[in-house]
């Protein structure tokens, strides 16, 4: 089983804010895809605190999808299914199966700074055809915005995660904002997290 010590510290402050945005939500079954699951401690503690939501775990590596085939055996949860491969700069054809209209939410945490521009292009794209009406797709990072990038911290954390590889680096809110638009959805709210990351709640029109 992989641990990740940032998921150990953040999983709480990300339930509270799943269990606030899906506040008007819990009479009804929900189905969740997570994008970029990596360890899989997060899914298991969504599944825990938010039982009228099923979550499909999703990852491109395969040590992260045994990870949380491992968490999942472990756990028991009952409203986690087994993790598919997905990559999400893949057209929405190849996520897995997924059909167009299937999903409530799709949550992507730590992903877009970790990936391509081509993988936020499939993030959007995929989300405008898999989201049902009204569905939330969910990010969480830490953002440039408008092309501005502050404090000093989160130049260095850019700068960190660009030598890691040149593809990578913190995600522009103005550009996710367009790539929504483009793809049926708009941004409805901003969340402020711990350490300068945010939650961006995108809603399918
Ligand atoms: C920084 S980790 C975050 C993992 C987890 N969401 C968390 O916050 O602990 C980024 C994850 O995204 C996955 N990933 C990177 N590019 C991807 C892509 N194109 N499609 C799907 N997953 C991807 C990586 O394999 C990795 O597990």
């Amino acid at each position: 089983m992989l641990l990740s010590l940032q998921a150990e510290r953040n999983w709480e402050s990300l339930c509270l804010m799943l269990e606030d945005v899906l506040e008007d939500q819990s009479p009804r079954q929900l189905l969740a895809l997570e994008l970029g699951s990596g360890t899989g401690q997060h899914v298991i503690r969504f599944a825990q605190k938010l039982p009228f939501v099923t979550w499909q775990p999703s990852d491109i590596k395969k040590e992260s999808l045994d990870s949380i085939k491992e968490y999942i055996a472990a756990t028991h949860e009952k409203n986690v299914l087994q993790p598919v491969h997905l990559d999400a700069s893949e057209s929405w054809e190849k996520w897995a199966g997924l059909s167009c209209n299937s999903c409530d939410i799709i949550v992507a945490i730590n992903l877009l700074q970790y990936s391509s521009f081509k993988t936020a292009q499939g993030v959007f794209t995929g989300a405008g055809q898999i989201l049902r009406q009204n569905g939330l797709l969910i990010t969480y990072a830490v953002y440039a915005i408008n092309g501005t990038i502050t404090p000093s911290c989160n130049e260095h954390l850019d700068a960190e995660l660009r030598q890691m590889n040149p593809e990578w680096g913190l995600p522009d809110i103005d550009v996710l904002r367009q790539l929504a638009y483009g793809n049926g959805m708009r941004m409805e709210r901003m969340i402020e997290m711990e350490e300068y990351y945010k939650c961006l709640i995108f809603r399918k029109l």
